[in-house]
């Protein structure tokens, strides 16, 4: 089976070569992004392999079909990129990785709530020009303090329990609780409103679907506390990024750490350093010195490389195995 594997870095290569050796998989790397003029890159390809940025709608997915793709292996979780509904229309299969390492994102989710609380970024920068002062650099301890999780699917869950050892008290909002989970791990769920007026910490591990698009916007960001840090490693598009801009400015935010941005396609996973930055919020966000970014790397372990690469080459088998029984098809 032919696979082109759009949007790939060095990192990408070498797991997915080294995660099963089957010769009926063909791997045909690009390190373009998939769009509507990229497509072409998967002609006579069965196949094509995505990640979080690429473009999967109803026009790119028309353009595939009629290049003979016939399976989508996402290697991600979240697949908000890809039209679900075109890709049954056209008989495309889509399959993805649900879970690699929630450990992998929920740690660094925990590594950039601690950095930022104790203005790690800035000591960094200090120290190394011998400015050894501490002024401007008072944190405050997570212990004692309400952590408010919203959504306590996989990372979610790991998130809090990593912060209950923190001695924080953790309050959750899922639209489906695990209240089982929840008893056993000393986790108490409050309805949305409660989860944004009473955190200190607020940490966001929700899918990006329509109704969790600007979970965060000028009117649930005015819900929450006066000083309270917030923490999104799961999509940018769940926090309005002009409203969060506004309550910095204004003071309302302590700080905010992000390893996913509304923008971040065609700018993350990108060197663009000597490069003019093109986008004037993103550029914003970079002024403030209680505001720290990760380029989505939260997934970025080798435990979580390794498994990205074992689950996607053992999809593309499977279905290259289920579609050998269908008439009229011929596996590669
Ligand atoms: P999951 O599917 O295990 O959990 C998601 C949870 O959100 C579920 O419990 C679900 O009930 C809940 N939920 C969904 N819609 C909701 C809503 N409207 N209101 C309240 N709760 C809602 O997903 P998992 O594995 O925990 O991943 C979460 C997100 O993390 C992914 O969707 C993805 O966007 C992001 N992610 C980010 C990575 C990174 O490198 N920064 C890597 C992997 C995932």
């Amino acid at each position: 089976m032919d696979v082109a594997v759009f949007d790939t870095k060095v990192y990408d290569r070498e797991h997915l070569l080294g995660a099963i050796h089957d010769d009926r998989l063909h791997w045909r790397f690009h390190d373009f992004r998939l769009s509507l003029e990229t497509a072409q890159a998967a002609q006579r390809c069965e196949a094509i392999c995505i990640f979080v940025n690429d473009r999967c709608d109803r026009e790119v997915l028309d353009r595939l079909r009629h290049q003979g793709v016939r399976i989508i292996a996402l290697r991600c979780a979240g697949f908000n990129n890809v039209d679900l509904n075109a890709a049954k229309d056209f008989g495309i299969a889509v399959v993805r990785v649900p879970a690699y390492s929630p450990h992998a994102v929920a740690e660094h989710t925990v590594g950039l709530l601690l950095a930022v609380n104790r203005k790690l970024h800035r000591a960094y920068n200090r120290v190394r020009e011998q400015n050894f002062a501490l002024h401007g650099l008072v944190g405050f301890d997570i212990a004692g303090k309400t952590v408010g999780i919203v959504g306590t699917g996989r990372i979610g869950k790991v998130t809090a329990q990593i912060l209950r050892g923190f001695d924080a008290k953790v309050i959750a909002f899922d639209e489906y609780p695990d209240r089982d989970w929840a008893e056993r791990s000393g986790v108490e769920y409050v309805d949305k409103d409660s989860l944004f007026r009473q955190s200190d910490i607020l940490s966001l591990h929700v899918p990006l679907t329509d109704t969790t698009y600007h979970l965060l916007d000028a009117t649930s960001l005015g819900w929450t506390k006066p000083g309270v840090t917030i923490v999104n490693t799961s999509r940018g598009k769940l926090i309005d990024t002009s409203a969060l801009i506004q309550f910095l400015k204004s003071g309302h935010i302590g700080s905010v750490a992000l390893d996913v941005y509304e923008e971040e396609e065609g700018v993350f996973f990108e060197d663009l350093s000597g490069k003019i930055l093109q986008d004037d919020e993103l550029a914003l966000l970079l002024t403030f010195p209680n505001v720290l970014m990760t380029a989505h790397q939260a997934f970025l372990t080798r435990e979580a490389l390794s498994e990205i690469a074992r689950v996607t080459s053992e999809n593309l088998l499977a279905f290259g195995n289920k579609i050998a029984f269908l008439p009229g098809t011929q596996l590669v």
